[in-house]
Protein backbone atom coordinates (compact mmCIF):
# COMPACT_ATOMS: atom_id res chain seq x y z
CA UNK A 1 0.00 0.00 0.00
CA UNK A 2 1.50 3.43 -0.86
CA UNK A 3 1.63 6.04 2.19
CA UNK A 4 0.37 10.08 0.98
CA UNK A 5 0.53 12.41 3.62
CA UNK A 6 -2.61 14.60 4.03
CA UNK A 7 -1.14 18.11 4.43
CA UNK A 8 0.38 20.89 2.99
CA UNK A 9 2.79 21.59 6.22
CA UNK A 10 5.81 21.49 4.51
CA UNK A 11 7.61 19.95 7.83
CA UNK A 12 5.35 17.45 8.20
CA UNK A 13 6.01 16.26 4.46
CA UNK A 14 9.90 16.33 5.09
CA UNK A 15 9.50 14.74 8.12
CA UNK A 16 7.61 11.97 6.31
CA UNK A 17 10.00 11.89 3.72
CA UNK A 18 12.99 11.36 5.81
CA UNK A 19 11.70 8.39 7.01
CA UNK A 20 11.62 7.22 3.90
CA UNK A 21 8.45 5.78 3.51
CA UNK A 22 6.05 8.19 1.72
CA UNK A 23 4.69 7.84 -1.32
CA UNK A 24 2.87 11.07 -1.97
CA UNK A 25 1.20 14.12 -0.73
CA UNK A 26 -2.41 15.20 -0.82
CA UNK A 27 -3.59 18.69 -0.46
CA UNK A 28 -6.83 20.12 -0.76
CA UNK A 29 -7.73 24.09 -0.31
CA UNK A 30 -8.75 23.77 3.25
CA UNK A 31 -5.40 22.33 4.24
CA UNK A 32 -3.31 24.93 1.71
CA UNK A 33 -5.80 27.84 4.04
CA UNK A 34 -4.86 26.07 7.25
CA UNK A 35 -0.95 26.58 6.29
CA UNK A 36 -2.19 30.66 5.33
CA UNK A 37 -1.22 30.21 1.71
CA UNK A 38 -3.74 32.19 -0.25
CA UNK A 39 -4.27 33.75 -3.44
CA UNK A 40 -3.07 31.69 -7.19
CA UNK A 41 0.20 32.54 -7.06
CA UNK A 42 1.29 31.63 -3.87
CA UNK A 43 -0.77 28.27 -4.14
CA UNK A 44 0.80 27.54 -7.49
CA UNK A 45 4.62 28.19 -5.62
CA UNK A 46 3.50 26.18 -2.92
CA UNK A 47 2.63 23.03 -5.18
CA UNK A 48 6.26 23.05 -6.31
CA UNK A 49 7.97 23.39 -2.74
CA UNK A 50 6.03 20.37 -2.12
CA UNK A 51 7.13 19.08 -5.47
CA UNK A 52 10.56 19.54 -4.33
CA UNK A 53 10.29 17.45 -1.56
CA UNK A 54 8.64 14.33 -2.23
CA UNK A 55 9.50 11.94 -4.97
CA UNK A 56 6.03 10.51 -5.48
CA UNK A 57 2.34 12.34 -6.78
CA UNK A 58 1.21 15.34 -5.20
CA UNK A 59 -2.66 16.01 -5.75
CA UNK A 60 -3.53 19.57 -6.43
CA UNK A 61 -7.27 20.08 -6.31
CA UNK A 62 -8.84 22.63 -8.56
CA UNK A 63 -11.07 25.33 -7.33
CA UNK A 64 -13.70 26.20 -10.51
CA UNK A 65 -16.79 23.89 -10.85
CA UNK A 66 -17.74 23.91 -14.85
CA UNK A 67 -16.09 22.02 -16.87
CA UNK A 68 -14.22 24.30 -19.02
CA UNK A 69 -12.49 26.09 -15.77
CA UNK A 70 -11.64 22.73 -14.40
CA UNK A 71 -9.85 21.93 -17.34
CA UNK A 72 -8.16 25.47 -17.76
CA UNK A 73 -7.16 24.83 -14.08
CA UNK A 74 -6.07 21.55 -14.44
CA UNK A 75 -3.70 22.06 -17.44
CA UNK A 76 -2.39 24.79 -15.57
CA UNK A 77 -1.36 22.42 -12.48
CA UNK A 78 -0.62 19.54 -14.72
CA UNK A 79 2.13 21.65 -16.69
CA UNK A 80 3.73 23.09 -13.22
CA UNK A 81 4.99 19.59 -12.30
CA UNK A 82 5.29 16.19 -13.03
CA UNK A 83 4.38 14.75 -10.40
CA UNK A 84 0.94 17.05 -10.21
CA UNK A 85 -2.23 14.94 -10.10
CA UNK A 86 -5.46 16.99 -11.42
CA UNK A 87 -7.70 16.50 -7.96
CA UNK A 88 -11.58 17.29 -9.14
CA UNK A 89 -14.94 17.01 -7.59
CA UNK A 90 -16.95 14.39 -7.99
CA UNK A 91 -19.45 15.98 -9.33
CA UNK A 92 -20.89 15.89 -13.39
CA UNK A 93 -18.36 18.41 -14.91
CA UNK A 94 -15.69 16.91 -12.45
CA UNK A 95 -16.26 13.36 -13.99
CA UNK A 96 -16.43 15.32 -17.93
CA UNK A 97 -12.92 16.92 -17.34
CA UNK A 98 -12.19 13.37 -15.54
CA UNK A 99 -12.56 11.75 -18.88
CA UNK A 100 -10.84 14.47 -21.08
CA UNK A 101 -7.62 14.68 -18.62
CA UNK A 102 -7.65 10.51 -18.79
CA UNK A 103 -8.12 10.30 -22.68
CA UNK A 104 -4.96 12.92 -22.36
CA UNK A 105 -2.49 11.23 -20.42
CA UNK A 106 -3.05 13.62 -17.58
CA UNK A 107 -3.55 11.71 -14.10
CA UNK A 108 -6.17 12.73 -11.97
CA UNK A 109 -7.57 12.14 -8.67
CA UNK A 110 -11.62 12.42 -8.20
CA UNK A 111 -12.24 13.36 -4.81
CA UNK A 112 -15.45 13.62 -1.84
CA UNK A 113 -16.28 10.27 -2.68
CA UNK A 114 -18.94 8.95 -0.42
CA UNK A 115 -20.95 5.77 -2.61
CA UNK A 116 -19.93 2.54 -3.72
CA UNK A 117 -21.67 4.03 -7.03
CA UNK A 118 -19.79 7.44 -7.35
CA UNK A 119 -16.48 5.54 -6.92
CA UNK A 120 -17.52 3.27 -9.92
CA UNK A 121 -18.26 6.42 -12.19
CA UNK A 122 -15.05 8.05 -11.30
CA UNK A 123 -13.85 4.53 -12.45
CA UNK A 124 -15.38 4.75 -15.71
CA UNK A 125 -14.23 8.07 -16.16
CA UNK A 126 -10.45 6.81 -16.39
CA UNK A 127 -9.62 8.41 -13.06
CA UNK A 128 -5.80 7.28 -11.51
CA UNK A 129 -7.28 7.91 -8.36
CA UNK A 130 -10.40 7.96 -6.33
CA UNK A 131 -10.88 9.34 -3.16
CA UNK A 132 -13.09 7.90 -0.57
CA UNK A 133 -13.23 10.01 3.03
CA UNK A 134 -13.37 7.30 4.91
CA UNK A 135 -13.55 9.57 8.35
CA UNK A 136 -16.34 11.69 7.23
CA UNK A 137 -18.83 9.09 6.91
CA UNK A 138 -17.05 7.79 10.17
CA UNK A 139 -18.07 11.43 11.59
CA UNK A 140 -22.05 10.71 10.39
CA UNK A 141 -22.16 7.44 12.37
CA UNK A 142 -21.34 5.36 9.01
CA UNK A 143 -19.20 2.60 8.44
CA UNK A 144 -16.27 4.67 6.23
CA UNK A 145 -14.25 1.21 6.11
CA UNK A 146 -17.23 -0.38 4.45
CA UNK A 147 -17.17 1.65 1.61
CA UNK A 148 -13.05 0.34 0.89
CA UNK A 149 -14.52 -2.58 0.75
CA UNK A 150 -17.35 -2.43 -1.80
CA UNK A 151 -15.01 -0.18 -4.14
CA UNK A 152 -12.16 -3.40 -3.94
CA UNK A 153 -15.35 -5.51 -4.70
CA UNK A 154 -16.02 -3.56 -7.64
CA UNK A 155 -13.00 -2.97 -9.18
CA UNK A 156 -11.62 -6.44 -9.10
CA UNK A 157 -14.97 -7.35 -10.62
CA UNK A 158 -14.52 -5.83 -14.07
CA UNK A 159 -10.27 -5.25 -13.55
CA UNK A 160 -10.86 -1.41 -13.29
CA UNK A 161 -6.91 0.10 -13.04
CA UNK A 162 -8.05 3.00 -10.81
CA UNK A 163 -6.05 3.07 -7.46
CA UNK A 164 -8.08 3.19 -4.22
CA UNK A 165 -6.96 5.86 -2.15
CA UNK A 166 -8.69 5.76 1.13
CA UNK A 167 -8.84 9.40 1.48
CA UNK A 168 -9.85 11.32 5.56
CA UNK A 169 -7.65 8.52 7.45
CA UNK A 170 -7.67 10.15 10.87
CA UNK A 171 -5.32 7.37 12.66
CA UNK A 172 -3.29 5.12 12.63
CA UNK A 173 -5.81 1.81 12.99
CA UNK A 174 -7.92 3.40 10.02
CA UNK A 175 -4.41 3.10 8.19
CA UNK A 176 -4.48 -0.70 9.11
CA UNK A 177 -7.75 -1.62 8.32
CA UNK A 178 -7.22 -0.31 5.09
CA UNK A 179 -4.17 -2.12 4.35
CA UNK A 180 -6.34 -5.47 5.33
CA UNK A 181 -9.18 -4.18 2.91
CA UNK A 182 -7.00 -3.99 0.08
CA UNK A 183 -6.95 -0.45 -0.61
CA UNK A 184 -3.97 0.75 -2.87
CA UNK A 185 -3.64 3.87 -1.15
CA UNK A 186 -4.13 5.91 1.56
CA UNK A 187 -4.01 9.57 2.83
CA UNK A 188 -3.66 10.52 6.18
CA UNK A 189 -2.23 12.75 8.84
CA UNK A 190 1.82 12.26 9.34
CA UNK A 191 0.70 11.14 12.55
CA UNK A 192 -1.04 8.17 11.53
CA UNK A 193 1.83 6.95 9.91
CA UNK A 194 3.99 7.58 12.99
CA UNK A 195 1.55 5.48 15.11
CA UNK A 196 2.63 2.28 13.35
CA UNK A 197 5.91 2.63 14.69
CA UNK A 198 4.50 2.69 18.72
CA UNK A 199 4.77 -0.50 20.68
CA UNK A 200 5.25 -1.14 24.41
CA UNK A 201 6.70 -3.56 23.94
CA UNK A 202 9.67 -2.90 21.61
CA UNK A 203 10.55 0.07 24.15
CA UNK A 204 10.61 -2.09 26.91
CA UNK A 205 12.32 -4.81 24.66
CA UNK A 206 15.47 -2.24 23.39
CA UNK A 207 15.71 -0.86 27.17
CA UNK A 208 16.61 -4.26 28.55
CA UNK A 209 18.79 -5.08 25.24
CA UNK A 210 20.55 -2.09 26.12
CA UNK A 211 21.02 -2.59 30.14
CA UNK A 212 22.36 -5.72 29.50
CA UNK A 213 24.91 -4.56 26.84
CA UNK A 214 25.92 -2.45 29.40
CA UNK A 215 26.36 -4.88 31.90
CA UNK A 216 29.09 -7.00 29.59
CA UNK A 217 30.90 -3.91 28.51
C1 LIG B 1 -8.38 13.92 0.73
O1 LIG B 1 -7.68 14.07 -0.26
C2 LIG B 1 -8.70 15.00 1.66
O2 LIG B 1 -7.70 15.97 1.61
C3 LIG B 1 -8.72 14.56 3.10
O3 LIG B 1 -8.31 13.24 3.27
C4 LIG B 1 -9.86 15.04 3.91
O4 LIG B 1 -9.71 14.61 5.23
P1 LIG B 1 -10.53 15.21 6.44
O5 LIG B 1 -11.89 14.61 6.43
O6 LIG B 1 -9.76 14.79 7.67
O7 LIG B 1 -10.58 16.71 6.25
Amino acid sequence: MKFFIDTANLDDIAEAQALGVLDGVTTNPSLMAKEGITGAENILAHYTKICDIVDGDVSAEVISTDFEGMVKEGEALAALHPQIVVKLPLIADGIKACKYFSDKGIRTNVTLVFSAGQALLAAKAGATYVSPFIGRLDDISTDGLNLIAEIRQIYDNYGFETQILAASVRHTMHLIDCAKLGSDVMTGPLSSIKGLLKHPLTDIGLAKFLEDYKKGN
